[in-house]
Parts: structure tokens; sequence; C-alpha cells
């Protein structure tokens, strides 16, 4: 089998990291590997298929002799580097929101699109994490009845903006615990951890310690332990973040339904790994909640997980880890004539990330791709 020289660049990052626990778990082709970084990270050994491999600096000329180039680094370093890998001969697959929109390049999901990865011309762009699984879950039930509208809800763990968004909800979650958690139950108020005095006001519970000092919130905007908010990405003028909007012109342009009506809410949860969504969906046909059941019981990439008479359904921690995207509360929308409801749980650093970035590039090899 012919092998590829694979370079990983932002191999330091948390979907860099993964991408290498991708190649190597789906046994990849790979000649040698390259792994590319900061400045911070330059000598910094990563294993790869149990050997040490040193981390090595981006710059122009490292992509010589390069075969693919999954890149996860920023969008301005994306756009500075990856027309200088796609020049060097490479095929470029890029998880930045760089190019996603760009007409020349195609935005791929593999169960959906494969398609389009033949036709790229150096660079082929991995969607959106929300977007990705978004897509996987829906595209067969379009297929099938035609879907018109999605109104969609995200819940996203931190994970989803970088590993110092993950340092930020273990410091703020270490900081409050070892200040102590006050719980309301029965109208009486219990603490725990150093037993702070809590003050009780109209019934309810405030703590000055559950906010956490403003110097050990980072990168995210706001506290995100004990807390969530509808926040990810820049806000622009039309009151929209730039993440929702992602939502609606990717998963447009990935299912090649230009019109479609679709608005997203998203919001930043204190989970690790693994992104929640809340999708409906409305339909030009009927389908039936058994229907759409028996449709993705066979759709690739989907796990259905339904049992609610059981407490069944997907949930971000055990989806972590996992390659599915897991469905499950299908149920049929009563308030309109053709609808249905799903909760659809991934885990963003793989099927959203390099879980995608690697089927993409085993499409273009010709090999396994789902
Ligand atoms: N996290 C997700 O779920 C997810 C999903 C889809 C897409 N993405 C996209 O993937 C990209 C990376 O995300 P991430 O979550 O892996 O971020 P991360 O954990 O913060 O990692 C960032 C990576 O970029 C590298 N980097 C930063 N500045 C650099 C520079 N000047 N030159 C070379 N490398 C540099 C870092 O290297 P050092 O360690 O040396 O600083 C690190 O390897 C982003 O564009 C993000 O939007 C993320």
């Amino acid at each position: 089998m012919k092998k590829y020289n694979v370079a990983v660049v932002g191999a330091t990052g948390l979907v860099g990291q993964e991408m290498m626990r991708t190649l190597e778990r789906r046994k990849f082709p790979v000649k040698n590997i390259k792994l590319l970084a900061s400045e911070r990270s330059v000598g910094k050994k990563l294993k790869f298929k149990g050997k040490d491999v040193k981390v090595e600096i981006l710059n122009k000329n490292s992509f010589k002799g390069i075969d693919y180039a999954l890149f996860s680094i920023g969008a301005e370093l994306s756009k500075q580097f990856s027309p200088i890998a796609a020049k060097s001969g490479a095929v470029v697959i890029d998880n930045s929101n760089a190019f996603r929109m760009d007409r020349e390049v195609p935005l791929v999901v593999p169960e959906v699109n494969p398609d389009a990865a033949f036709k790229h011309k150096g660079i082929i762009a991995n969607p959106n994490c929300s977007t990705i699984q978004m897509v996987v879950a829906i595209y067969p039930l379009h297929l099938e009845v035609r879907i018109k509208r999605i109104v969609v809800s995200t819940y996203q763990s931190v994970s989803g903006w970088g590993k110092e968004a993950v340092e930020q909800l273990i410091n703020e979650t270490k900081s409050i615990v070892a200040a102590g958690i006050a719980l309301q139950g029965s109208g009486r108020v219990y603490s725990a951890g150093s037993g702070r005095p809590w003050s009780a006001s109209s019934g309810r519970v405030y703590s000055t310690s559950s906010r956490v000092n403003s110097t050990t919130t980072k990168v995210l905007p706001h506290q995100i332990a004990f807390n969530l908010f509808p926040h990810i990405d820049k806000f622009e003028e039309n009151g929209y973040t730039k993440e929702e909007i992602k939502m609606v012109q990717e998963t447009r342009k990935i299912m090649n339904e230009q019109q479609m009506r679709i608005t997203a809410t998203c919001v930043r949860v204190p989970v690790f790994i693994s992104h929640s969504e809340a999708v409906n969906i409305e339909t030009e046909e009927k389908l039936t909640a058994d229907e759409a059941k028996k449709i993705l019981s066979k759709a690739p990439g989907v796990v259905i997980v339904d049992d609610p008479a059981n407490s069944k359904y997907p949930f971000p921690i055990d989806a972590t880890g996992k390659d599915a995207v897991y469905v499950g509360r299908i149920r049929e929308d009563k308030s309109i004539p053709h609808g249905l409801n799903l909760w659809v749980v991934s885990d963003n650093l793989r099927k959203g990330a390099a879980l995608n970035a690697v089927q993409i590039a085993e499409l273009l090899i010709g090999s396994r791709g789902l």
C-alpha cells in the first residue's frame, strides 16, 4: 500500500493531538509524520506510533515533500500558511474557518458530500464542529422528506474553544469548589467545602464566591464553571454570533441547499468535551418518529440512543472518545404538520474535527473514508 508524508499543523493543540491519535487508530498509511506548532513548542516531543517525534516550528519551508497537511491552527495562520502548503504540492485539510465559505474550496463531511472532496484545488475545508454533527444526523432524513427549515440550539463544550478554555473551566471549578458550594433544597441552604456563610434573599441562594475572581477568566468571555452563556465567537451587527452564522452558511453549502431556512442559537456550557444540540426540523412531507428512527438506524456515522422509558438518551460524557454522532429524543413536533425534534451529541474533537479531517484524507487516497 502506498504511504504518505503527513504534516499535522497545530500538533500540540487539542485538535492536533486528536489528529495524531486518529491517524494511528485508523491506520492511515503514514510514511513520515511532521509535527508543526509555534515557537513555544519547539523541542517538545510527542509520541506517534510509540516513537518520539520532535515538534518543529511552522514556517514557509515546512511543507517540502508533504502529501497531506492537516491544519488545526487559527484562521489567520491558516490563511497565511495553507496556500504555501498547497503550492508545495500538499493537499491541505483545514479545520479553521479561513476557507469554509470560499467558492473554490470544498467543505466536506464524508457522510454527506464526499464527491466534493475530489474537486479541491489544494485546500479542503473541514466544517465547524457543531455543523458536522448536525448534518450527519439530519442529511439522511433530508434525502427522504426534504428539510424546509431547521431551528437548532447548541450546548457546546469548552474544548471547542481550544486548550486554554479547558484550563479556564478547570481553574474556575477548582477555585469555586475550594471556596465551598451552596445548594438550596426544600427551603434549606447546604454548604460544602470551606463552609463559608451564605446569604439567602427572596428564596434564592446568592453567594459571592460562586463568581470566580475575574482574573481567573481567560479566553472565554465569561465565567464558565457553574454557568453558561449564549455567546460563541464574535457578535455580528445583526445580533447573531459568528458561530450561529457559520452553522447556517456551512449547512447550506454542505447540503447544497442555498435557500434552506436555518436559525441557530449557540450556547457554551461547562462540559469538557462533546457538543449537544436540540434540533428541530420542518420537512416537506410527513415522517413519523418511527420512520425517522428506521432511517437513522442505517445512516452512516449515526448511533441511536433513544429509550426515554429507561431514561436513555445521548449525553456528552458517553459520546466523548467515540467516533459516532449519537441521536436520541426522536419525536414528532406536534406544533407543525411535518416536523421532528432530535437531540444530537458528538465528540467535537473527533467527528467535529480530527476524525472528519482524516476521513477526508482517506477518501482521497481511496481507503475507507467512513
Ligand atoms: N476544538 C475544536 O473542537 C475544534 C473543532 C473544529 C475546528 N477547530 C479549529 O481548529 C483550530 C485549532 O483548535 P484547537 O482547539 O486545537 O486549539 P488549541 O488547543 O488552542 O491549539 C492551537 C494550536 O495552534 C498552534 N499555534 C498557535 N499559534 C501558532 C503559531 N504562531 N504558529 C504555529 N502554530 C501555532 C498551537 O501551538 P502551541 O502549542 O505551540 O501554541 C497549537 O498547536 C482552530 O482554528 C479551531 O477553530 C477546533
